[in-house]
């Protein structure tokens, strides 16, 4: 029932479609996954001694359905150290919500490539693409998980949505990491491009009216 009430709104309106998946990310089970001791054990293991969140939870709905119209949501060859630019360890952690085979989009990744480090891209509609004639195509490995399995990742590492998938939703979870004792994440003054900011301008003209706050709360609130 789910799938069939996303390819709705997403054939009603995209920008809808997105604003639900945005609501979905703010989910406070989601984001207490992000915060969970083993989740933040296993990132004090792989050497982020002080974890803190780069960014919110973001998730990956992915099936053909919804892939028309030159493939929403499908990311293509890039790197998370991008867009997070925190600390030079930096991690992001991919946790599949259904399982994961090669007909489900599944997440690939090139072995090696974080060593690389940061890549020149062009531009994308989904994240910034990696143009670097040095990652072919079989460089890509697919990375077969089920729901219960952690991938984690430097955010150099280069990845994108595999191109093979079907009528299945596939649903993953990933979630990025900076260090707040990585040296150089310190000398540049903890700068990212996650800065607070926020719209000032109401985003629908007159809304709300005072009939409408007030319908809200009945005499006694
Ligand atoms: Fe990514």
């Amino acid at each position: 029932m789910w799938r069939a009430n996303l390819i709705s709104l997403f054939g009603v309106s995209v920008e809808a479609y997105r604003a639900a998946l945005r609501q979905c990310q703010r989910l406070p089970a989601l984001n207490a996954l992000a915060v969970s001791p083993p989740l933040l054990k296993l990132l004090r293991e792989l050497g982020l001694s002080e974890p803190v969140l780069a960014s919110g939870p973001s998730c990956h709905f992915m099936t053909d359905d919804l892939c028309h119209a030159g493939g929403v949501d499908k990311a293509p060859p890039h790197q998370d150290w991008r867009t997070m630019q925190g600390s030079l360890d930096g991690c992001v952690i991919w946790l599949p919500l259904t399982a994961i085979d090669a007909a489900s989009y599944p997440l690939e990744v090139v072995p090696g490539s974080h060593r690389q480090g940061l890549l020149d891209t062009v531009p994308h509609p989904v994240t910034p693409a990696v143009n670097d004639t040095g990652v072919r195509d079989e460089d890509y490995v697919p990375v077969m998980v089920e729901p219960g399995d952690v991938v984690a990742f430097s955010g150099f590492l280069v990845h994108r949505t595999g191109a093979q998938g079907d009528q299945r939703i596939r649903l993953a979870l990933s979630l990025r990491y900076n260090n707040l004792v990585e040296p150089s994440f310190i000398e540049r003054g903890y700068k990212t491009p996650h800065e607070p900011g926020c719209q000032l301008e109401l985003m629908v003209e007159n809304f709300p009216t005072a009939k409408q706050v007030q319908a809200i709360y009945t005499s006694d609130d």
